[in-house]
């Protein structure tokens, strides 16, 4: 029984091919070192040197069998480097259809937010049979958000963010650590996580959110830090609207083409001038490091997030145009910068 213990609890979707992977890498490992090993024990035996004047024996080749030595573990490693790289693309890769929650390490916690406004510390909460992803950052020293049960293991890093990914396969309780060391408790730096039946996982849901969804926090920030006093959604003003702009390409003035995700808009709003949209000004934006807390950030990226196209309007088809528009600079002191209605936040 006790060789049991050595078989760690599995729960995750790729729990059991990890597993798999995990001991025939052992296997294949063990069995080739260990006739390697007895081989050069067997001819240092056999071959010894009897007496003093004994010279060695012309060896002569035997290309066959050679081959056959190089050749077939050759193919055997191969197709465990095969295997182990799909692997690697499949516990790196969220599926398009993940729940997102955020998760912000902290000495010495986790701090847990979900879409729907619930927060929770050393505490996750996720349905069953539902992929989910994390996307993860750190506001001080780095850790390491690692669930021994679903075989995930992520660093989170202060000033960027990562991602992580897991489907539970069954309900149940398992421990959450933090995997590198970050302090004098990383120790304590410990929690669990709830995988529940989608049933509970709703109920759960109803339960707390006093602030609201993540997004509607998000969107008072918006407002209270200004932002909306720029980013109008009805014209293009001095900043880039941000209808529609999360997950899409956005040209910057390098010429480059940059996909909108979570990383480009942390970045936008925290060093506004590290990528300027190809058109408009740099240092119109007022840099909000410092200012902003990695939850506020998040809170943000998730209003963006939650902003679709213009409401009553085609796509803002004018972006094929857009160059020639903000070519000439329209916004400086162009006309609709003080259409919209946010203009009792003072710009900061
Ligand atoms: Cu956080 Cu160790």
């Amino acid at each position: 029984m006790s060789m049991l213990l050595l078989f760690f609890e599995s729960a995750s979707s790729v729990s059991e091919e990890v597993d798999f992977f995990f001991w025939l890498m052992v296997l294949l490992c063990g069995t080739v070192s260990t006739a390697i090993a007895a081989f050069l024990i067997y001819s240092a035996v056999r071959y010894r040197r009897k007496h003093e004047n004994e010279m060695g024996a012309q060896t002569r080749n035997y290309i066959p069998a050679e081959a056959a030595w190089i050749i077939i573990p050759f193919i055997f490693f191969m197709g465990m480097f095969a295997w182990g790289s799909k692997l690697y693309f499949d516990i790196e890769r969220p599926p398009d259809n993940a729940l997102s929650m955020y998760a912000v390490g902290k000495q010495w916690m986790w701090k847990i937010q979900h879409p729907e406004g619930q927060r929770e510390i050393n505490e996750l909460h996720i349905p069953v049979g539902r992929p989910v992803k994390l996307t993860m950052t750190s506001e001080d020293a780095i850790h390491s958000f690692f669930v021994p049960a679903f075989r995930t293991k992520q660093d989170v890093l202060p000033g960027r963010y990562t991602t992580t990914w897991f489907e539970a396969t069954k309900p149940g309780k398992y421990h959450l650590f933090c995997a590198e060391y970050c302090g004098t408790k990383h120790s304590g730096m410990i929690g669990w996580v709830y995988a529940m039946p989608t049933a509970e996982y709703q109920r759960w849901l109803t339960q707390g959110a006093a602030e609201g969804s993540l997004s509607s926090q998000g969107e008072k920030f918006f407002h209270q830090f200004g932002c909306s006093n720029c980013h109008h959604f009805y014209d293009q003003g001095r900043c880039p609207n941000l209808r529609n702009l999360y997950g899409h390409p956005v040209q910057i003035s390098t010429g480059q083409t940059m996909i909108a995700d979570e990383s480009y808009i942390r970045e936008s709003i925290l060093e506004p001038n590290a990528k300027i949209v190809y058109g408009f000004q740099p240092n119109i934006m007022p840099n909000f490091t410092g200012q902003l807390n990695e939850e506020q950030v998040l809170a943000l990226i998730s209003y963006i997030k939650a902003l679709g196209p213009q409401p009553g309007t085609q796509e803002p088809s004018s972006s094929g145009t857009a160059s020639q528009q903000y070519g000439t600079q329209p916004g400086i002191a162009g006309p609709g910068a003080t259409s919209n209605s946010d203009s009792k936040v003072e710009a900061r």
